[in-house]
């Protein structure tokens, strides 16, 4: 039986999440993720009453012209750079986003990141992969950089930011941040983390972890001028958004030995990455899987379609039996 709303889900999900969906509204899904240009959203999106989209999907006036009909998108991702939230408003369109699910595995994944990079895991592994190993390796081969007991830095102390913070006693750190606006007293004895001007976090941090979000302000908030301040034998984690960090410029100092390693998840432009970071033994290259345990994606496809139903009056959140 047609239900009285279609909605839209731009990638594969989890098929209990879909079900869900299925009770209550007509669902068309993609058979898989890929890239789509603003005509075909535009087209996408014209005849249905929501869509669950991803940082891929990006949605802005364009995509919206001439469109009466929507009136949700539920966005998968505690970002939503991808979504033009002014324009979305302006045509009446709700906007929610993941928060919370997927705080805790987005914060293990920056601390995965930091270790692999600061110890060499990958390129060690590479080589021995390759069969390289064959005895007589040098004492002093392999040699990489400690994080327990050196000052963490954090750039962005929302709920990721925190909680990569409070991981850091752990390891014995000191752990400083910096923020647009500082954190209440109680929120930063709970994460043992004191609040530093950026230019002091960029000189007192042994390794720095960036989970700011991304606007025009936090374009390039690391570039060529920002690494030069930076240890040398600093470890810098990127499990924000590739904008944030200018990608050449973190390149050259990588290739310079300016900055020891580096631990990204994401990337300007990505799914492409700078050939010149592809090329660095000193950089730990994952794509953008920071969210990516099973029991966090479930949740977050689970939390998007409960938003979406919500929006659309459907749903546990609104109470409304299937119609
Ligand atoms: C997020 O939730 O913002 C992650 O980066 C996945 O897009």
């Amino acid at each position: 039986m047609s239900k009285s709303h279609s909605v839209w889900v731009s990638r594969p999900l989890f098929p209990e999440v879909l079900a869900t969906l299925a009770q209550y509204v007509d669902v068309s899904v993609e058979p898989k993720e890929s890239k789509r240009t603003p005509e075909q959203l535009r087209a996408k999106l014209a005849h249905v009453d929501g869509a669950i989209v991803g940082l891929g999907d990006r949605i802005d006036a364009g995509v919206l012209a001439g469109n009466r009909r929507l009136r949700a998108i539920a966005n998968l991702g505690v970002g939503y750079n991808n979504l033009d939230v002014p324009a979305l408003t302006a045509a009446g369109i709700v906007a929610t986003n993941t928060p919370d699910v997927l705080t805790q595995t987005t914060a293990d994944y920056a601390w995965a990141l930091l270790l692999a990079a600061a110890r060499r895991v990958c390129s060690a592994e590479r080589w021995l992969r390759a069969g390289r190993w064959r005895g007589g390796m040098r004492f002093d081969d392999w040699l990489g950089v400690d994080v327990h007991g050196k000052t963490l830095g954090i750039l962005g102390m929302g709920r990721i930011g925190q909680a990569v913070a409070r991981r850091g006693a752990g390891f014995d750190m000191k752990v400083i941040y910096h923020n647009r606006s500082r954190l209440p007293d109680a929120v930063e004895r709970e994460c043992r983390a004191e609040w530093v001007e950026k230019s002091e976090l960029l000189k007192r941090a042994d390794h720095l972890v960036l989970v700011l979000p991304y606007n025009a302000q936090s374009h390039h908030a690391i570039g060529a001028t920002e690494l030069e301040h930076m240890k040398p034998t600093a470890v810098l984690v990127n499990i924000a958004r590739g904008g944030i960090v200018d990608d050449a410029a973190l390149a050259v100092a990588l290739r310079e030995g300016r900055l020891a390693a580096a631990g990204l998840d994401v990337f300007e432009g990505e799914p492409s990455v700078n050939p010149a970071l592809r090329e660095l033994d000193n950089a730990v290259l994952s794509p953008h899987i920071a969210s990516a345990s099973a029991d966090t994606r479930r949740a977050m496809a689970q939390l998007a379609a409960d938003n979406l139903l919500a929006a659309l009056g459907h749903g546990p959140n609104a109470g409304h039996p299937p119609s």
